[in-house]
């Protein structure tokens, strides 16, 4: 039965079927995703030795409110922070708490805001203070996974080719991509469809078409692939315990190719690593 109450909400319901947005609602992704990488680019000289990721929460959920934006996981399926911060085995939904950043640390912070009822989901990686070799060699790995998966992306490419195009760069680097989480159509829903696989082969998936939208957000591990997720229902962790990095952005699919709605107006993609030369 549909009630009054399904009615209304139900444009807004996760169908099934891929959604196709306008030049106009690419124009509303393009302002709440800028508001995003505002934020991301900030928190790039607040992360030291010493901060809480709790300061960082506080951060996220005060810039949203002076820009008229919420935080999309306040709430979110009983998630109660406006940001998720994932410390060194940490691969995702790692929860704001008061222990300190600690020198050597490798940190992901992924936000959403929600601004006109568009989600800007993105994340980056922050290094804290000065990184062993290992733990630099992983985020620029994985950053370059996630560039190579962007690549992939044009009208009539499967989505498949996003995951072949991240795992065989991952693996040559001998490092794991993590299979029990996905990219996702986003725009006027945080999660639809499709499900974005970063392992996997290009004739694989649904094709691709001119007005989708959605994230690619490879995590990759020093390690092997396998994670669990802690009693507290949320933090994911490598079962090996090692490292892991993610880097996220969200994009969507032109007549060419596809428009990175999340790109940094600083240049600060990936803060603490050297600029890119391409
Ligand atoms: N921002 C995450 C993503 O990239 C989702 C976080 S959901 C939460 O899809 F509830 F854990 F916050
Ligand atoms: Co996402
Ligand atoms: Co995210």
């Amino acid at each position: 039965m549909v009630t009054y109450i399904d009615a209304v909400d139900a444009p807004l319901k996760n169908t099934g079927a891929i959604r196709l947005y306008s030049a106009d609602d690419f124009a509303g992704m393009r302002k709440a995703c800028l508001l995003t990488a505002r934020c991301l680019d900030e928190l790039a000289s607040i992360v030291k030795p010493g901060v809480t990721t709790s300061q960082i929460d506080r951060f996220v959920f005060d810039f949203g409110m002076e820009h008229g934006a919420l935080p999309a996981t306040l709430n979110y399926r009983g998630y109660k922070y406006s940001v998720c911060t994932s410390i060194n085995h940490v691969v995702c939904h790692g929860m704001p708490d008061d222990k300190p950043l600690r020198d050597g640390d490798i940190v992901n912070i992924d936000v959403t805001y929600v601004l006109d009822g568009w989600h800007g989901d993105s994340s980056r990686m922050y290094p804290v203070g000065q990184l062993k070799r290992a733990a630099e060699r992983l985020l620029e790995v994985t950053h370059e996974c996630l560039m190579r998966g962007i690549a992939a992306v044009r009208p009539g490419a499967r989505t498949g080719a996003i995951g072949q195009a991240i795992q065989t760069f991952a693996e040559a680097e001998r490092c794991s991509v993590v299979r029990d989480f996905c990219g996702h159509g986003v725009g006027r829903l945080f999660h639809d469809t499709p499900n974005i696989l970063h392992y996997g082969r290009a004739d694989e998936g649904p094709e691709l078409r001119e007005g989708m939208i959605f994230t690619i957000e490879p995590m990759i591990n020093l390690g092997k692939p396998h994670v669990k997720v802690l009693a507290d229902g949320w933090t994911a962790v490598t079962r090996d315990r090692s490292l892991s990095a993610q880097y996220e952005h969200a994009v969507g699919v032109t007549a060419t190719g596809c428009e990175i709605f999340t790109l940094s107006p600083a240049g600060l993609d990936r803060p603490g690593l050297p600029p890119l030369t391409r």
